[in-house]
C-alpha cells in the first residue's frame, strides 16, 4: 500500500478520490487544505513516499504550476495532474514540466455524480466563462518570461488598435523584442499600422491551416525591427478553429519574445476571454463618448467573473485631452475596477488616424505627438509595475512621463537599441 497526498477543490475531492482508486486501489489518500500545504508536505517527506494529484484548482496558483513545481522539487513519487478536458496542449506541457501523468477527470465519475460532487457548478458555468478556465496557464513568472499585456473594451472604435501598435512599436525602440497578436481574428487590422499587406496567418501559426501543429518558432513578418506581429485568420472563417488556441499561443509567445501585446475584438470571444485570463495587466480602454461609462462597467464585470483580479486590471482613458486636469476622471469606475489604476493616452489628432492608416506607426515614435509620449508613459508605467522596464534611458525618461528625445516626425529611425 502507497500514500498519497492530493491538493483539489473540495467540489473536486469525490472524483479525485476515485482517480486514486483507478490508479492505486490499494493506496491511502489525504488532502491538503492549500495548495501550500501540499508543496510542503511533500517536500518534508521523504524522497519517494508520496505520489501527488494536483487539480482541479479554482483561484490562487494553477493546477499546472504547482504539479510541475512539485515535480521539481523532486520528493515526489510521483505526480498527477487531475482536470477536466485536458487539452493536448496541456498535456505537452505537463510533460515538459516533469508530470508523470495527467488524468482527465471527465472519465473518472459519471456525469451527473460529477455535477453532484461539485454542486452543479461547472454544469451551470456559460460556455464562455469555461472557455477561460480551460486556458492553460503562462510558465513562471515574469521574471522567467515575457509579461503578457491584453487591450480589450466593451465597444468597437476606442482605440485598441491604435495604442497596441503605438506601445509595440515603443517598446521596440527601447530595444525588447515585442509580439503583436491581433486576437480580433475575424477583422483584425493590427498589422496595417506597420506597413504590413497582410498579417500572418493566426490559423497556419496554431497548424489548424494543414493539420500540423503549434510551431516552436513563431512565423511571422517582423514589421520593423523588433516588433513580429501575428493575425489575425486569413479566413474569417477560421476563428472559430483558432480560438481554442488563443491562450496556447500567448504562452508560446510569452517564452519567446519579452514583451507580448494583445490586441482583441469589441466583442469578448472565447479567444478575448483566455486572454483576459492570462494577462499580466488587462487593459480596459475606454473613450469619452455616451455610453462608455456602462460599456467599461460591463466588461470590467465580465472580466472579474473570468477571474481577472483588480490589481491586474488596468483602466485607459483614450482620447483625452491634452489640456484636460490630471485628476479629472471621465467614466466613473465599474465592478472589479474600483481600486484599478486609472491611465490616460492623449488625444493625438488627425496624425494618428493618417500615420496609423497608412502603417507608418515607427514614425510616431519618439515624436513630439502627445499619443506617442502618453503611450509610452502607459507602458513604461505598466512594465516597471511588473518588474520588467528595459534598462534604456528613453524608457526612463517615459516613466517619468518625461517628453523623450525630440527628433522630427518624418526624420530617420529611433536610436536607442
Ligand atoms: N488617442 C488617439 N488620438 C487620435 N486618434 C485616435 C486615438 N486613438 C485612436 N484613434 C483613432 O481612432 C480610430 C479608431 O481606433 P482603433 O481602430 O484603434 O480602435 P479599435 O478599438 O481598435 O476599434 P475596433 O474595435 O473596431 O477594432 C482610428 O482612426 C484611430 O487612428
Ligand atoms: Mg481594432
Amino acid at each position: 500500500m502507497s500514500d498519497w497526498l492530493a491538493a483539489c477543490d473540495q467540489g473536486d475531492r469525490r472524483a479525485v478520490r476515485a482517480l486514486v482508486r483507478s490508479l492505486d486501489p490499494t493506496g491511502s489518500l489525504e488532502f491538503a487544505a492549500t495548495a501550500d500545504a501540499a508543496r510542503r508536505m511533500v517536500f518534508e517527506s521523504a524522497p519517494g513516499e508520496l505520489g501527488v494529484v494536483v487539480g482541479p484548482l479554482s483561484g490562487g496558483v494553477s493546477e499546472v504550476n504547482l504539479a510541475a513545481a512539485v515535480a521539481q522539487d523532486g520528493n515526489a513519487r510521483c505526480v498527477v495532474l487531475a482536470r477536466g478536458g485536458a487539452t493536448g496542449s496541456l498535456r505537452s506541457r505537463a510533460e515538459r514540466a516533469g508530470v508523470d501523468l495527467v488524468a482527465d477527470l471527465d472519465g473518472v465519475l459519471p456525469a451527473e455524480a460529477r455535477a453532484e460532487s461539485d454542486g452543479g457548478r461547472r454544469s451551470a458555468e456559460p460556455p464562455l466563462l469555461r472557455a477561460a478556465r480551460s486556458a492553460p496557464a503562462l510558465v513562471g513568472d515574469v521574471s522567467e518570461r515575457a509579461p503578457v499585456i491584453v487591450f480589450c473594451s466593451g465597444r468597437g472604435g476606442v482605440g485598441k488598435t491604435s495604442v497596441v501598435a503605438m506601445a509595440a512599436a515603443t517598446a521596440a525602440s527601447w530595444g525588447m523584442r515585442v509580439c503583436a497578436i491581433d486576437l480580433d481574428l475575424s477583422c483584425g487590422n493590427l498589422y496595417s499600422c506597420f506597413g504590413l499587406g497582410n498579417g500572418v496567418d493566426l490559423a497556419r501559426v496554431v497548424g489548424q491551416a494543414g493539420g500540423e501543429s503549434m510551431s516552436r518558432e513563431l512565423p511571422g513578418a517582423l514589421a520593423d525591427p523588433g516588433v513580429q506581429v501575428l493575425g489575425p485568420c486569413e479566413l474569417p472563417e477560421a476563428a472559430e478553429l483558432v480560438a481554442p488556441y488563443a491562450g496556447e499561443l500567448l504562452s508560446h509567445a510569452s517564452v519567446e519574445f519579452d514583451l507580448v501585446l494583445v490586441d482583441t475584438s469589441a466583442c469578448f470571444t472565447d479567444a478575448v476571454a483566455q486572454a483576459a485570463q492570462l494577462a499580466d495587466r488587462l487593459v480596459l480602454v475606454c473613450d469619452g463618448r455616451p455610453g462608455a461609462t456602462s460599456s467599461l462597467a460591463r466588461t470590467s464585470g465580465l472580466a472579474a467573473r473570468l477571474g481577472v483580479e483588480r490589481t491586474r486590471m488596468v483602466r485607459l482613458e483614450n482620447g483625452v485631452s491634452p489640456r484636460a486636469r490630471r485628476d479629472e476622471v471621465r467614466a466613473p469606475a465599474g465592478e472589479g475596477l474600483e481600486a484599478a489604476r486609472t491611465q490616460r493616452v492623449l488625444d493625438g489628432g488627425t496624425e494618428v488616424p493618417d500615420l496609423l492608416g497608412s502603417g507608418q506607426v515607427c514614425e510616431l515614435v519618439g515624436s513630439a505627438s502627445p499619443f506617442a509620449e502618453s503611450v509610452a508613459t502607459l507602458v513604461a508605467q505598466i512594465l516597471s509595475e511588473l518588474g520588467g522596464l528595459p534598462e534604456c534611458e528613453e524608457a526612463e525618461r517615459a516613466l517619468s512621463g518625461a517628453a523623450p528625445r525630440r527628433r522630427s516626425l518624418f526624420g530617420g529611425r529611433w536610436g536607442a537599441r
